[in-house]
């Protein structure tokens, strides 16, 4: 993903914007990242990858998501017409994009 690349389709919160947000306000949880234009408060799909920016930025680490935002639309479409993560055991993972 890019910065500009939206990490939350609902509300179209880009991953630029949680990581200034993060910056600025200095979450102490990842929930409050809903703070940043109700990020995550829609069909909550984008959930896990927040609290994985999230972990990344409190151990200091650059906030980033490396799949693919085509990848991440798709899982996202799947997971609101069936309801289910594609993997339910990690739904935070992010799927290899193709090389
Ligand atoms: S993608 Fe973030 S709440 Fe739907």
């Amino acid at each position: 993903m890019n910065p500009d690349d939206h990490v939350c389709l609902c509300f179209r919160v880009s991953q630029r914007k949680l990581v200034n947000f993060m910056e600025r306000e200095k979450p102490r949880v990842a929930s409050q990242l809903s703070e940043c234009l109700g990020a995550g408060t829609g069909c909550q799909w984008c959930v896990p990858f927040l609290k994985k920016l999230h972990a990344q930025w409190e151990r200091g680490d650059v906030p980033q998501l490396t799949v693919a935002p085509a990848e991440y639309a798709a899982r996202r479409s799947q997971y609101r017409s069936t309801g289910v993560r594609p993997d339910p055991d990690n739904p935070e993972s992010e799927p290899q994009s193709p090389q």
